[in-house]
């Protein structure tokens, strides 16, 4: 989260996962990385969320292959609610993490401080080989889900790492 009052130590991390309908992938995305951080055991360095570009879900939810997919690896997404990506997030997050070009396209929007610029990247980025989009899975079947969980629990292990990195902890 950025704040200015607090100093570099206690000031939490704050990173969102985006993609369009926020009910498929974002939230499976949410769920793994604060699977990867509680288990590092970082959970108060860390503020985390998802939102979609879209608006049409939202208060609802996730889809209901996608917390049956996160259930079958042990993590409850139930509880999450579907919302809208607005440009304050920018303001609440240093990391704004997409699924694809589009949401990425979406996100940027009004966008012109290179320093906003910065904050986003695509999901995909943080492994080193595979391919660049975590694809959209809603029209298709649960093998489409199962997809989305193997990617996006590699990569936000990665981008924890990653982080971990550049912040020192
Ligand atoms: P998501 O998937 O972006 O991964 O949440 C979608 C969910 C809903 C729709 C499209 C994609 N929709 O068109 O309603």
């Amino acid at each position: 989260m950025r704040t200015s009052d607090q100093t570099a130590a206690d000031r939490r991390v704050g990173v969102l996962f985006v993609c369009l309908g926020n009910i498929c992938r974002s939230p499976l995305a949410e769920g793994a990385f604060r699977a990867h951080v509680e288990a590092a055991g970082l959970g108060d360095r860390f503020e985390i969320d998802s939102a979609g570009t879209g608006r049409w879900h939202v208060g609802e939810a996730p889809d209901p292959r996608s917390v049956e997919e996160a259930r079958r690896h042990g993590i409850d997404i139930s509880g999450q609610r579907a919302r809208q990506f607005t440009t304050a997030d920018y303001r609440r997050f240093d990391h704004i993490v997409v699924m694809d070009e589009s949401n990425r396209c979406d996100v940027l929007v009004g966008v012109d401080d290179p320093a906003d610029v910065a904050r986003v990247s695509r999901l995909l980025d943080a492994l080193d080989d595979g391919p660049e989009e975590v694809p959209d899975p809603y029209y298709g079947g649960p093998g489409g889900f199962r997809r989305v969980w193997t990617l996006v629990n590699d990569a936000t292990g990665a981008l924890l790492a990653r982080i971990r990195r550049a912040r020192g902890f």
